[in-house]
């Protein structure tokens, strides 16, 4: 079995590139049907979509825009009300059909956020496009409109996703032993 140590851990090849791939192919053909004639923009989270995002924009046909944000987290008043804040979006979006593209939705916290702040800007419409999807970690009851690939609880990296950092670079997505 393939294994990668980053930092103290080791991780285990769980999903290869080629079935990665696939998923982005797959969602790309349904965006690119669903959202023909609508010129949407899509909205690419950073740091951990960067990758899926250059795979998917390739496959994309249809008159889009792409724009980066940025989530960061603060604590509020109390130590557990953790607010995420959006930064990095230039563009105006009211009236228009936004994509919000993701790594990863675990406990759907950050998404729900991110497409709360996004509403508050009056777009016409906004969809949820995700690489990857723990549903026994989601919590939230929002649509996830694209889903690639449904995985396990497992803590992963690759393709873009980290450990403290590191391990974004792998092609293929290996989860933690
Ligand atoms: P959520 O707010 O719980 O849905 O978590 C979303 C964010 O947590 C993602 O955008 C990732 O940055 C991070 N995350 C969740 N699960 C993993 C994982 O298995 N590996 C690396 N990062 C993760
Ligand atoms: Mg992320």
């Amino acid at each position: 079995m393939k294994t990668v140590k980053i930092k103290d851990k080791e991780f285990a090849l769980s999903i290869t590139s080629d079935k990665i791939q696939k998923a982005v192919c797959n969602i790309a053909r349904k965006i690119n049907t669903d959202l023909a004639g609508k010129d949407p923009l899509f909205l690419v989270v950073l740091n951990g979509s960067f990758m899926f995002a250059s795979d998917l924009f390739k496959q994309l046909t249809i008159p889009c825009e792409m724009s980066f944000i940025k989530v960061t987290s603060y604590q509020g008043t109390s130590s557990t009300e953790e607010v995420k804040m959006l930064i990095g979006l230039s563009e105006n979006i009211k009236g228009r059909t936004i994509v919000i593209i993701e790594d990863i939705v675990d406990t759907g916290h950050t998404i729900e956020d991110i497409k709360n702040s996004l509403k508050l800007k009056d777009p016409a419409e906004i969809y949820i496009c995700t690489c990857l999807f723990k549903p026994k970690a989601y919590l939230k009851s929002i649509k996830l409109d694209y889903v690639g690939i449904e995985i396990p609880n497992d803590f992963i990296i690759g393709y873009g996703l980290d450990y403290d950092g590191f391990g974004r670079n792998y092609a293929d997505i290996y989860k933690i032993v």
